[in-house]
């Protein structure tokens, strides 16, 4: 028996049934193949709608040339998406979702380097995602954008979609219209309220005509309080009130953030959950006909829940806690939400992909993306079970291990450690990073279930890995801090000058609390990500005088593709940490550190207490490469020391292959 009842309630959508509230909500998972829907996309969408969500919305086709965003953004204007969308359609539905198509035009903001197109706005306002200008539309052109819209809807519903999700949220071209700072018009299409939804409302009710009475229209929103030109709540429940009056629109869905304000539109850690309930609770008091999703950290069972039972939206759309676990619905509905695996809100593999024009996948679940050729996140039985010794427990390790037992093998993972992790552990003891230590509790939740033997405090040497009983041997022993103070920008010195004079510690050693530090630290960080910011952040956060020094243009550069950058250097800027960019280290004097601008050669001291140094780690394998007998696979940071989304995609496969 479900625990979250609410959640679980069917709800009636047109003539629609939905089995439960939880909708995998539109998002560009860019993985067209020469812009035609093909296994990826159709194996992704799919295995949501095994897992149980009651609605899929597809991810957003451009309406018009003058609209396109990304390389794997699917072919607009064009019906030969049709018998390709109409395999992936019927599947989704022969397994109980309902399929939308999101319809999108991006306004001013579109990619010159994928449209090599004039982007169309209302007022030839500047894009937001790069330094172009926009075009100004012509009543023709507007004209033509209607059309295109209506044209898409058609072709979505001779593709088998159930509906179509326009998409109003974000400054997209129809928020364009709606926002008097981005529409200047003195034609019918501007000016008043009235004028600036005409284009959505004219579009809306075209849309309604072509399509029928039972075809399904949503309409999606966003908003964001950060800049005070952009639609705050109250404009909006106008604007949505006055769309509402038709009847026409059946769902509304609230996002947060906006192209002004990108960070929240896929809110990271950094951010609370539950982002949009302020609005969709107010809307709820104002529509009469249209039921409401909230979407935008949303994330577990429970917030949705919580949600749906205090009345605050009627549908919840869950996306990356979906693409964590695609079954996170069915998980609920039989009653074992402790089963469903958290995502993390890292936006490392899933927004850091997709931001950088790959298809997505996701950090904790490497089959994101993969469906088609790893069959899901569901896994074969093995044809022979065996038995099996993990070594190491660090991401790689344990993904292994569990992925191996779900398959029936009978596995033992000692750990040289007394907790499971590895460094991935510490870095849930960043600032607001608990997510991850709820992923170890996870792992550790299923070793008990699945019968995997953890042994902790355990080191095993070469000759009793050899004296062990498994026939497979899967080395994941992880990597250690390079203690030599090479810093790779300045390749020609082995070691950094100084070194000797102790207190240099590595970002593990500061997470294990080992380190000991005094008041001020300077944190060297050569990889722009959360190993050396996190921990940076971290000691700002106790109090510390820190300062951060890197290489690269700007602190945290890796983790610009995330979209968090920003939030925490902003972060560290109030809580008095000096950003260094540019820089590399000279020489450790014990009490301060000489630094030297990449730019300039100027030198400077700064005093400290301790030297943090987050440079590349060197691999950490002990074990013979052959041991007579034993089949021996190497996976993670033993291989090669990398980000931790390589590690669980290694283990995975590893565990999958046995
Ligand atoms: C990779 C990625 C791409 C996205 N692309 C879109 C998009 O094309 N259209 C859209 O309306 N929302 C898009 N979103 C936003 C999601 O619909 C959703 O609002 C956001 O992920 C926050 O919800 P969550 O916390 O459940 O992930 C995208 C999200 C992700 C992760
Ligand atoms: S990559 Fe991170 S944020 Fe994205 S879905 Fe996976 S766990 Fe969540």
């Amino acid at each position: 028996m479900t625990q979250h009842p609410r959640l679980m309630s069917p709800l009636k959508l047109r003539d629609h049934t939905l089995r439960n509230r939880i909708v995998f909500g539109a998002h560009t998972a860019n993985m067209s193949d020469q812009g035609m829907p093909g296994p990826r996309f159709g194996k992704y969408l799919v295995e949501r709608a095994l897992g149980g969500a009651a609605m899929v919305v597809a991810e957003p086709v451009p309406v018009h040339r003058t609209g396109v965003l990304t390389r794997g953004n699917f072919l607009h204007s064009d019906d030969a998406v049709i018998p390709a969308f109409r395999t992936i359609t019927d599947e989704v539905k022969d397994a109980g979702a309902v399929i939308i198509q999101q319809l999108y035009h991006i306004g001013a903001h579109g990619d010159s380097d994928l449209s090599f197109a004039p982007h169309w706005s209302p007022s030839g306002g500047p894009s937001y995602h790069d330094s172009d200008g926009s075009h100004a539309m012509t009543g023709t052109e507007v004209e033509v954008l209607l059309e295109a819209h209506v044209a898409a809807a058609v072709r979505a519903k001779a593709a088998g979609f159930q509906g179509v999700e326009v998409w109003a949220a974000y400054h997209s071209l129809l928020d364009q219209f709606w926002t008097p700072w981005s529409n200047q018009r003195s034609d019918q299409w501007g000016g008043a309220l009235e004028g600036r939804t005409r284009f959505s409302r004219e579009l809306i009710e075209r849309v309604r005509r072509a399509c029928g009475e039972d075809f399904v229209v949503g309409l999606a929103v966003s908003y964001s309080e950060a800049y005070e030109v952009t639609l705050g709540a109250e404009a909006l429940c106008e604007i949505l009130s006055l769309h509402d009056r038709t009847g026409h629109v059946d769902y509304v869905t609230v996002g947060a953030g906006s192209y002004l304000e990108f960070e929240s539109i896929i809110p990271p850690f950094t951010h609370g959950e539950k982002l949009t309930t302020p609005l969709t609770a107010q809307l709820k008091g104002v529509l009469k006909h249209a039921v409401v999703t909230s979407e935008a950290g949303v994330r577990t069972p429970e917030n949705g829940e919580a949600i749906i039972a205090s009345g605050l939206a009627d549908l919840v759309s869950i996306v990356r806690g979906q693409i964590a676990d695609p079954h996170l619905a069915r998980k609920v509905a039989e009653g074992r939400a402790s089963d469903v695996r958290g995502c993390i809100s890292c936006n490392q593999m899933c927004w850091g992909r997709r931001s950088r024009d790959y298809w997505i996948s996701c950090l904790i679940n490497p089959s994101a993306g993969r469906e088609f050729e790893w069959g899901g996140d569901r896994f074969s039985p093995a044809v022979m079970p065996r038995d099996v010794l993990v070594v190491g427990a660090g991401p790689a390790g344990l993904e292994a291990a569990r992925v191996a037992a779900e398959r029936g093998h009978r596995v033992e993972i000692v750990e040289a450690s007394g907790v499971v992790g590895g460094q991935f552990r510490l870095a849930g003891m960043q600032p607001r990073r608990g997510q991850i230590l709820e992923l170890m509790d996870w792992y550790e939740r299923q070793f008990d279930q699945l019968g995997v033997r953890l042994r902790l405090n355990t080191f095993l040497e070469g000759e009793e890995v050899a004296g062990h009983g498994a026939e497979v041997v899967v080395v994941a022993t992880g990597s250690l801090p390079d203690e030599t103070g090479f810093q790779r920008w300045v390749p020609a010195e082995a070691s950094l000058p100084g070194i000797e004079a102790g207190g240099v510690w590595s970002p593990e050693a500061v997470l294990r609390r080992e380190a000991r530090l005094g008041d001020a630290v300077v944190v060297y960080d050569e990889g722009g990500n959360w190993r050396g910011v996190g921990t940076a952040w971290a000691l700002a956060e106790q109090g510390k005088r820190v300062t951060i020094v890197t290489p690269e243009a700007f602190v945290g550069k890796e983790l610009a593709r995330t979209a968090a950058d920003g939030v925490v250097r902003r972060r560290m800027g109030s809580l008095g940490v000096r950003m260094l960019a540019e820089h590399r280290l000279v020489r450790w004097h014990g009490n301060g550190v000489t630094v030297r601008s990449f730019l300039t050669g100027e030198e400077e001291v700064i005093a400290a207490s301790a030297l943090v140094m987050a440079t590349t780690n060197r691999a950490f394998d002990v074990l013979p490469e052959v041991i007579p007998g034993k089949v021996m696979h190497r996976v993670g940071d033993c291989a090669a020391p990398r980000l931790a989304a390589y590690a669980f995609h290694e283990g995975r496969k590893v565990g999958m292959g046995i």
